[in-house]
């Protein structure tokens, strides 16, 4: 378990999936969660849930793709709260499936909108008010398809890569004022992203792509960005860690 009492950490796409067992995971170790997603309806059952477990939390409905929305939540957070201390930019979507001559361009955008600009202006509002905070961290959810390609996925393979690059730039840029930016790379996860929209046949294809022999689950993605948020990872920023069971290594 680490140690995040007193502090407020801000969980985008927290009413699901991964997001979800962050933000619960980061309340039973203490810290004061804002929950976001793009429903205040979706915010509420995991604000519920934290709560009825006896944690600390508030919900705010948020497209991460409107920067204003991305402002209002960083604001809500201190008002709440008094300061932000920690953020996890993790609401994503897998976007179409296509070739990259028959990619949808209204789809493209969505995924660049969502994936990468989303985080942006995640950033854009939390890294000053980590400033005012006296010092923060930062986890951007990126995937192992920000390091392979994958076919008929570019606009997702596009924006998880580009992720990284921002991530990084983010973390040289706030090295010295005590903010770490990190991105955290998991292969495939259990959750409604991937079960929603693949049937049995396609997700046990999937499974035997790791060297594991399985997909992930959302606690073990969980468990990885909780230790980046914490202060046990005091000299890691800049990097990009997966959590994979090995589909990267052959
Ligand atoms: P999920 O679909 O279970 O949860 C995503 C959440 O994000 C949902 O609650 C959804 O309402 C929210 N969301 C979507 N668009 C939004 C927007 N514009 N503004 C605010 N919230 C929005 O998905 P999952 O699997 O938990 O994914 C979370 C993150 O992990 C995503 O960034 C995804 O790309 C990444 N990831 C997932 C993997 C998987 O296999 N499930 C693998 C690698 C990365």
């Amino acid at each position: 378990m680490f140690d995040f009492s007193g502090k407020t950490a801000i969980v985008t796409g927290a009413a699901s999936g991964i997001g979800e067992a962050i933000a619960k995971e980061l309340s039973a170790c203490g810290a004061y969660v804002i929950v976001s997603d793009l429903h205040d309806n979706d915010c509420a059952k995991t604000v519920a849930d934290i709560q009825n477990d006896g944690g600390k939390a508030a919900g705010f409905a948020a497209d991460v793709a409107d920067a204003e929305a991305m402002e209002a939540l960083v604001s809500f957070a201190e008002k709440e709260t008094g300061a932000l201390h920690l953020a996890v930019n993790n609401a994503g979507i897998g976007g179409a499936q296509a070739t990259v001559s028959e990619y949808p361009l209204d789809a493209w955008r969505q995924v660049i909108d969502i994936n990468l600009n989303g985080v942006f202006y995640g950033m854009r509002y939390q890294i000053p008010a980590m400033e005012r905070a006296g010092g923060g961290a930062i986890v951007n959810m990126a995937s192992i398809l920000g390091s392979v390609g994958f076919a008929n996925s570019s606009a997702y393979v596009a924006s998880k890569h580009a992720l990284l690059g921002l991530t990084k730039t983010a973390a040289i840029e706030y090295a010295t004022k005590k903010i770490r930016i990190n991105a955290v790379g998991p292969a495939f996860i259990q959750t409604p992203l991937l079960t929603e929209n693949l049937d049995q046949e396609m997700l046990d294809g999937l499974a035997g792509l790791h060297p594991m022999g399985r997909t992930g689950t959302a606690s073990e993605v969980s468990a990885l960005t909780c230790f980046l948020l914490s202060d046990r990872a005091s000299f890691v920023t800049g990097s990009y860690h997966l959590v994979d069971g090995g589909y990267t290594a052959p």
